[in-house]
């Protein structure tokens, strides 16, 4: 059975995340914002997922893209999904992605959906279009995902549509807290939002073994899902911080080592850490193992060998507005300097194969054009090789925002055979 997913405002990362997870053959783009994944919805593990903001079983695939013709089928199946749903007020909701339509068009179906289930005796409340899609939120606080709440994901993909209903949606709060609520951060060296985290995450562990996925939907509704650890496989994060990247790979279950040039930058984690291990409710497994000391990624000898190395390097200076390539250059030297003696050093230290996804700098310019780290061309000749994505191309993995001056290029390697 396949699933569907909402893509985050950079499509191309939340889809090499999938890919990496899933495997290149089980994903593909439907429409320019969403992704069908062939892997069952009891196994997809949406809550680790960072670049996906949606979740939907597929209900049915029109051929048609004509908005009359969707309608028409939607105002006739409404009644009937709605016989199969708790008693009491329905909660409906609809997003078109990808159809030229426009709110008032999307909020006008909803209406006549509405009508056609009234007519059943059903009371319905509709959530309003301000977009052709509903947002997280809207979705969340519209309780679009509860037992008597329908949310319909209209996705345009060539000449058909899919028809989808939304399963589950991020946790905003949960993302929001996680980032905002921890005792310590620290504006100069940056934040990283906990989702970009999980991306590097999952760029960087590749293809998740099938006996560690858990079916949530053996899972009673009532209970929690348990947690799970990875119990044979270690991140490391050499440029850790203050920590995002290990908080957010201990609570996916895997053991941590997480090392910083700066002492105050791994008190900052610890405490962190701390924190979040007290939070009522218990997001770290109490297996996961996390270690966090002082030292410098272009010399040290890690006592134990990762299994996944993910991190977001040295970024540089923040720079507060948009700069010239001539400005930048004794910038790129230092950050290309810094970055390049760690990944000498750590080569040697790796068994071959081993995974890396490292956030590295790139200077936007102009909008939309970048200056990437010097060593990018030269990975080869250093002992990695590039992993390449069949859905994406390498040099779409940035992330960024309008007039940002320093983005993070998502570079993924592997260590070659010596
Ligand atoms: C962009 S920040 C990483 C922020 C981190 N992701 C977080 O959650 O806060 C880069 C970090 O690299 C560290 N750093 C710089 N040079 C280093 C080196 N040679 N070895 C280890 N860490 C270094 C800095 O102290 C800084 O904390």
């Amino acid at each position: 059975m396949k699933s569907l997913i909402i893509l985050g405002r950079q499509p191309a990362l939340g889809i090499a995340e999938l890919e990496s997870l899933y495997g290149p053959d089980k994903v593909r783009f439907a429409g320019n914002q969403a992704a069908e994944v062939d892997v069952d919805p009891c196994l997809l593990t949406f809550s680790r997922l960072g670049g996906a903001v949606k979740f939907g079983k597929i209900l049915t695939i029109l051929d048609t893209t004509n908005w009359e013709q969707i309608s028409d089928f939607l105002i006739k199946s409404g009644p009937e999904h709605s016989k199969s749903m708790p008693k009491g007020k329905m909660l409906l909701g609809i997003s078109s992605y990808g159809h030229k339509t426009s709110n008032r068009q999307v909020q006008a179906l909803a209406i006549e959906i509405k009508k056609a289930v009234k007519n059943t005796g059903r009371s319905v409340r509709v959530i309003p279009n301000n977009e052709p899609t509903l947002s997280s939120a809207q979705v969340f606080h519209g309780r679009l995902t509860s037992p008597n709440g329908w949310e319909l994901l209209l996705v345009k993909d060539g000449s058909r549509t899919i028809i989808a209903q939304t399963v589950k949606v991020q946790n905003i709060s949960a993302y929001s807290k996680r980032d905002q609520a921890r005792p310590r951060r620290d504006t100069k060296v940056g934040m990283l939002p906990p989702k970009l985290a999980q991306i590097i995450i999952n760029l960087s562990v590749g293809k998740l073994p099938p006996e560690s996925i858990q079916s949530i939907c053996e899972v009673p509704p009532d209970q929690p899902i348990p947690q799970t650890h990875f119990s044979d496989s270690l991140i490391l994060d050499p440029f850790c911080g203050s920590g995002v990247i290990i908080q957010e790979a201990a609570i996916m279950g895997y053991d941590c080592t997480g090392t910083d040039l700066d002492e105050r930058m791994v008190d900052f984690a610890k405490e962190n850490l701390e924190w979040l291990s007290k939070a009522s409710n218990k997001p770290i497994s109490s297996k996961v193992r996390i270690s966090l000391y002082q030292a410098d990624a272009r010399i040290y000898k890690w006592e134990q060998k990762p299994t996944f190395i993910a991190s977001e390097a040295y970024l540089g200076p923040p720079l507060s507005n948009i700069r010239s390539q001539k400005d930048l250059k004794t910038t790129i030297n230092n950050v290309n300097k810094i970055i390049l003696e760690f990944l000498k050093n750590i080569g040697p230290q790796l068994q071959t194969g081993t995974r890396i996804c490292l956030a590295v700098p790139a200077w936007q310019i102009k909008p939309g054009q970048f200056v990437h780290l010097p060593l990018l061309d030269s990975i080869g000749v250093i002992g990695y090789n590039r992993v390449s994505f069949k859905n994406v191309r390498s040099k779409d993995l940035i992330y960024y925002r309008q007039n940002q001056a320093v983005a993070r290029e998502l570079l993924v390697i592997t260590k070659a055979k010596d």
